[in-house]
């Protein structure tokens, strides 16, 4: 792997009474992406933060906001994010009547598009919309929650993706990053990276970082070292 491994924070386990300084310090820490996760209670059994809160934290940070749609439908909440400030915003097949539409309306409104497969969701989602795909999002354990363990099948079906995105860009694709989510640690990033992936999430690994061994900083180059 010669690309460089973009680590994007999960601000799940952030501290929600502080966002705004939150972002600010994985910002400053080296984060490439601030990674968002939107909750429904109905997609998945858990409620988080909407395009108010995408809004709020957007003039703090230049780097890009990864917005993760686990909500369902899909299509109403794109354009508020869009307008709140997303750079790219992944969801989950299953959770859009229509696919090929559901990318192309991010496509439209200036932000980069993926999907988002759980560990049992076949890869077989890809076939027909590669080339309206930025980003893949490949989730290590089943979307709801921060501080699950990582599902080591993963690794197999990343190895696969990076295969498809390898035969796709060698027929002339565009370049399509290849993103995992979930249960990503010091201890683990290593095979992560390996098995094709370029862009990390991590949330309680980076938020639980103890202060006493460099903060966010320190755990994001402890990622960083670990992977490379
Ligand atoms: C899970 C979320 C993840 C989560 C990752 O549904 O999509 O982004 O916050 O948290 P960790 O890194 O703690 O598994
Ligand atoms: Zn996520």
């Amino acid at each position: 792997m010669t690309q460089t491994l973009r680590i994007a924070p999960s601000i799940l386990s952030a501290d929600f009474a502080r966002l705004g300084e939150e972002v600010r310090a994985i910002e400053a820490a080296g984060a490439d992406l601030v990674h968002f996760d939107v909750m429904d209670n109905h997609y998945v059994p858990n409620l988080t933060i909407g395009p108010l809160v995408c809004e709020a934290i957007r003039p703090h940070v230049k780097i890009g906001i990864d917005v993760h749609l686990m909500v369902e439908p899909v299509d109403s909440l794109i354009p508020l994010f869009a307008r709140a400030g997303a750079n790219l915003i992944t969801f989950h097949p299953e959770a859009s009547r229509h696919v090929d539409r559901t990318l192309s309306l991010i496509r439209e409104l200036g932000c980069k598009a993926g999907l988002v497969l759980n560990p049992a969701s076949p890869l077989d989602w890809l076939d027909h919309v590669m080339d309206k795909l930025d980003i893949i999002l490949l989730m290590g354990v089943n979307p709801g929650f921060g501080g699950q363990k990582f599902i080591p099948s993963t690794l197999g079906k990343l190895r696969a993706v990076r295969q498809r995105i390898a035969a796709h860009q060698d027929s002339g694709g565009q370049p399509i990053w290849l993103e995992v989510d979930g249960g990503v640690k010091i201890d683990n990033i290593q095979q992560i990276v390996r098995a094709g992936a370029d862009t990390c999430v991590a949330g309680s690994a980076v938020f639980s970082a103890p202060d006493a061994d460099g903060g966010y900083r320190g755990v994001m180059q402890a990622l960083r070292q670990a992977a490379a």
